[in-house]
């Protein structure tokens, strides 16, 4: 088991990720779930999966709205117990105050983990600065973002293994980061494009490590895990 290692489960059908949460739950943390789920299954989707043995639950729908919308987002959430879930900094101090005293209203024990989408990884820096009209490079908006985040008590950042290190570096020890797009060095990179792999991920400041398809499709999970470098911790 390593509880640093968050399995994406990345489909449409429920008895799909049943079944990739029986063969992971002895071995990761965490599993993570997204539109496609919750879209199709509601936010009953939650118990179906903790029935099957998600003891945690991050739940990636990346909220971005008027305060009021995303502390009601939240408080539902909070209410199913989720253990971590985004919303976008972009939503600004007023949208992370409130989502953040709605997070807090359920209580130390079951408190969820609020944690900041800055910058899309779909985004080049063409298309932040020429269409987006934000004057500064990719990695800078995200340092400005992430450090707001962590001004405003969320808990952690998302961001690529290409930033780690400038986050780390910008908010310091504060907050979690969490990090997506973890390959194995000669592994397949699929449709992502700013991987790396988890040792220097680990190395540079990521708190947690989202790894989908690599765990999904494997089968022998444990060996995958040993060739990520992540097996215990
Ligand atoms: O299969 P793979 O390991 O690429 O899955 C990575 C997971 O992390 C997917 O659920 C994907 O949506 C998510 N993610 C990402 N890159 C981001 C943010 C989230 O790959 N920047």
């Amino acid at each position: 088991m390593n509880r640093h290692v968050i399995c994406a489960l990345d489909t449409p059908h429920l008895d799909e990720a049943l079944g990739t949460v029986k063969k992971l739950k002895d071995h990761v943390g965490a599993f993570k779930i997204g539109h496609a789920l919750t879209l199709s299954y509601g936010l009953d989707v939650l118990d179906r999966l903790r029935d099957a043995g998600a003891a945690r639950i991050f739940l990636d729908l990346k909220f971005h709205d008027i305060p009021n919308s995303v502390a009601l987002a939240v408080a539902e959430a909070a209410k199913r117990g989720v253990w971590m879930m985004t919303l976008h900094i972009a939503g600004g101090p007023a949208m992370m105050t409130a989502a953040v005293e709605e997070a807090r209203m359920a209580g130390d024990a079951s408190r969820p983990l609020l944690v900041g989408v800055s910058v899309l990884t779909s985004l080049d820096e063409r298309t932040l600065q020429d269409q987006l009209g934000v004057n500064r490079t990719v990695e800078e908006h995200m340092c400005h973002l992430s450090r707001l985040a962590m001004e405003f008590d969320l808990d952690g950042v998302v961001c690529s293994a290409h930033e780690i290190k400038a986050i780390r570096e910008a908010v310091g020890q504060r907050g979690v980061i969490v990090t997506p797009g973890i390959r194995l060095p000669d592994g397949e990179v699929h449709d992502q494009k700013r991987v790396g792999d988890a040792g220097t991920a680990i190395e540079h400041g990521a708190d947690y490590l989202v790894i989908g398809r690599a765990l999904t499709n494997s089968a022998d999970v444990e060996k995958t895990l040993e060739q990520f470098g992540l097996v215990g911790a």
